[in-house]
């Protein structure tokens, strides 16, 4: 079943081809150049550039199927668009051209949330099959990007619960927002990322807000606030000496409040098999210190395979897509499809 899907739900122009849970394309327009110098995503800049790109990353993606046959969309089985939670201006760019797609070449439209996007990310496989992982339900998922934290049992295909999410920030707009406070540029999680390797995680014990509380929701503005704070107090010198050592204590806290409350949805829940996906999971301590908790609860973990399926990509919406068709969910009224933020069905 071929699949061209579409994912414009922030500051990346994807579209992807899929078969299945084969990915044959998955073209990846990151807008990072452009809003950089903004220190994050300017709405309106995001909108322009996802209209000026769309068409072409649709081209690239057809184009890039097979080795020597360009698919064209006639041969398309289903369009897939995500439909929401992300910035509204960007959403309605990839909504709009699924749905002028499907009118002109009578094409049925699979809506799928951004967040199922990121639990299949981690069931997708090469052109050849590979990796052959069986779906083993229920999984436990973790889901951790830039607008959101939360934790999900996804009971079966297309089919979850939300155990926890975040009350304020997310973990990545945690990590964005400190990096920003720093000087140290936009997205602010892989300079965190590198500076942190080389520093004390202990340095500072920064707070670890809700981590005391027995529900699974996350928060990570108390712990943003109480940075500003600790280097607002810090003099130019000493902030200069310690960046390395102040991006790893930071770190430390936002990835224990994480670990914190997975372990804890493991306690309740008693489910061992974890899922973890989104931005945030392309950062290697992070992922380590999952597979550690993972492993002392005698549980396995799965990761999305390729290093493109962390952040946002169309391929993801595709392998969701894929499991949705099957049980026959599709837009009813493509004039009515629109954007919908939340992750149960
Ligand atoms: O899933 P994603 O690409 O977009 C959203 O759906 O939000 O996640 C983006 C987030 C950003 O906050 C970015 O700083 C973070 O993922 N991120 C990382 C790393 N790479 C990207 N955070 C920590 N370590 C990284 N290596
Ligand atoms: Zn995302």
């Amino acid at each position: 079943m071929l699949i061209l899907s579409i994912d414009t739900s922030c500051d990346e122009t994807s579209v992807a081809v899929t078969d299945g849970r084969k990915i044959l394309s998955n073209e990846i327009y990151s807008q990072i150049l452009i809003h950089k110098k903004w220190g994050g995503v300017v709405p309106s800049l995001a909108k322009r550039a996802h209209e000026e790109r769309i068409g072409w990353v649709i081209e690239e993606a057809l184009k890039n199927v097979g080795n020597r046959h360009a698919c064209s969309l006639q041969n398309i089985n289903y369009l897939a668009v995500t439909y929401g939670p992300g910035l509204a201006v960007a959403l309605e760019v990839g909504i709009a051209k699924a749905k002028e797609m499907a009118e002109k070449y009578h094409k049925k439209i699979i809506p799928v949330n951004h967040m199922e996007g990121h639990i299949y990310s981690c069931f997708a496989q090469n052109r050849n099959g590979n990796p052959k992982i069986e779906f083993n339900f229920p999984y436990l998922a973790l889901l951790v990007s830039g607008g959101h934290t939360e934790l999900v049992i996804f009971k079966d295909h297309v089919n979850y619960q939300i155990l926890g999410e975040t009350i304020d920030d997310a973990a990545g707009e945690a990590l964005d927002k400190a990096a920003k406070m720093l000087g140290l540029g936009y997205p602010g999680g892989p300079v965190i990322e590198r500076l942190a390797k080389l520093g004390n995680p202990h340095y500072h014990e920064f707070p670890r807000p809700l981590i005391r509380s027995k529900n699974l929701n996350f928060s990570f503005s108390g712990l943003k606030t109480s940075f500003f704070y600790y280097i607002k107090n810090l003099k130019e010198e000493e902030r200069v000496i310690n960046l390395n050592n102040l991006a790893s204590s930071y770190q430390e806290a936002v990835f224990d409040s994480l670990l914190n409350k997975l372990e804890l949805a493991i306690k309740q829940t008693g489910i061992k098999n974890i899922l973890a996906a989104g931005g945030v999971l392309a950062n290697l301590s992070l992922r380590r210190k999952i597979r550690q908790l993972v492993n002392k609860h005698k549980g396995k973990v799965l990761f999305p395979p390729f290093k493109t399926l962390y952040g946002d990509n169309a391929a993801m919406i595709g392998i969701a897509a894929y499991y949705k068709a099957k049980k026959g969910i599709f837009v009813k009224d493509v004039e009515r499809l629109d954007r919908l933020p939340r992750l149960c069905l």
